[in-house]
């Protein structure tokens, strides 16, 4: 438990929290499209038709937002991680890299999303260093595909858990696990030779919990071990690979080290997709660890959020 509410400490427990990823969308005053990526999308009403969405003061669009006369809100698909980044990191032009549309009230509606709902500004709410905008659905198109999820600073995938599951299934399978502390990743090998991740045959480590105690087993850490982090099978193996995301509590080592993910030595992973894999996760680890989402530091700027008819 803790009583004393740190910032930091706080959005890790929201962080528990697993939801989908949304983009939300609307028109600056000069016409031109805004949006930025939220996880705070709640439905609220069915008649009305209702929504909201929570949106940071810090926000670059913070004026522009809550002074639009709709948004739009976006539900990214599984395969659109992608478009997510694109919206939760500063850019140019973050709609250079993804087909849109103005929707039939006006906001930019994005292609390949799972759902979108195109809204009327209903109201606008002031809450602490984020303000809640409620939007009145004007009109919505439900592609029916799945949703992408995001948990713990990390993406979730329905489909790659069930992918997960057909693979262990085969039998042909290894589970390995992306360790992390301290925004470092624990990696195999000898001090200047090939570096691999922590893997165990699939008979080993058919769970989380035998997961954890091959860890533990092998590092001497106690790990929690979190989502699937990744499916895939290596061609040049024939084999598939179910990676597990995993947190290190403290200690050395037994075997192994760690590497700071921002210059983790990609070089000496010599297996491409696990080179490719640690990529991936240095990169949204650092998006995870360090978006501004939930600021967790006291606004700089006060804007005044008054409530729209
Ligand atoms: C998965 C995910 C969810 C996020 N959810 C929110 C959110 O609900 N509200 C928010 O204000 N920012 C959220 N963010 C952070 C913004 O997307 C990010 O700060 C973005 O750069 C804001 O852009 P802007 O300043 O141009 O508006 C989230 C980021 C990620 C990666």
């Amino acid at each position: 438990m803790t009583a004393v509410i740190d910032p930091r400490t706080l959005r890790s427990a929201f962080g528990s929290f697993l939801t989908g990823v949304t983009v939300v969308t609307a028109n600056d005053p000069e016409g031109q499209p805004i949006g930025f990526t939220a996880n705070s999308f709640t439905s609220v009403s069915l008649d009305p038709a209702l929504l909201l969405v929570c949106l940071a003061k810090r926000s670059s669009n913070f004026a522009a937002l809550t002074s639009a006369k709709g948004f739009a809100v976006n539900i990214l698909a599984e395969d659109q991680e992608a478009v997510s980044n694109t919206f939760a990191r500063p850019s140019e032009d973050r709609f250079a890299t993804v087909g849109w549309r103005n929707g039939p009230y006006g906001s930019p509606v994005l292609d390949g999303a799972a759902t979108w709902f195109d809204c009327a500004m209903h109201e606008v709410i002031d809450a602490g260093d984020h303000a809640i905008l409620v939007g009145a659905i004007k009109a919505f198109e439900d592609a029916g595909t799945n949703g992408l999820g995001y948990a713990r600073g990390a993406y979730v995938k329905p489909g790659t858990l069930g992918d997960a599951v057909a693979a262990a299934a085969q039998g042909e399978a290894v589970v390995g696990a992306v360790v992390e502390r301290d925004s470092m990743i624990l990696l195999l090998g000898p001090d200047e030779g090939p570096l691999t991740l922590p893997e165990a045959p699939i008979g080993e480590a058919n769970d989380p919990q035998a997961l954890r105690a091959f860890l533990f087993r092998t590092t001497g850490l106690p790990t929690h071990v979190g989502f699937v982090y990744s499916v895939y099978e290596n061609r040049a193996t024939r084999r598939q690979h179910i990676v597990y995301r995993c947190d290190a509590g403290l200690g050395d080592p037994a075997t192994g080290r760690f590497f700071p993910l921002a210059s983790a030595p990609l070089d000496r992973i010599a297996d491409s997709p696990t080179r490719d894999l640690v990529r991936r996760f240095a990169a949204e680890s650092a998006l995870g660890n360090f978006s501004v989402y939930f600021g967790n530091e006291a606004s700089g700027r006060t804007h005044p959020v008054g409530r729209k008819a």
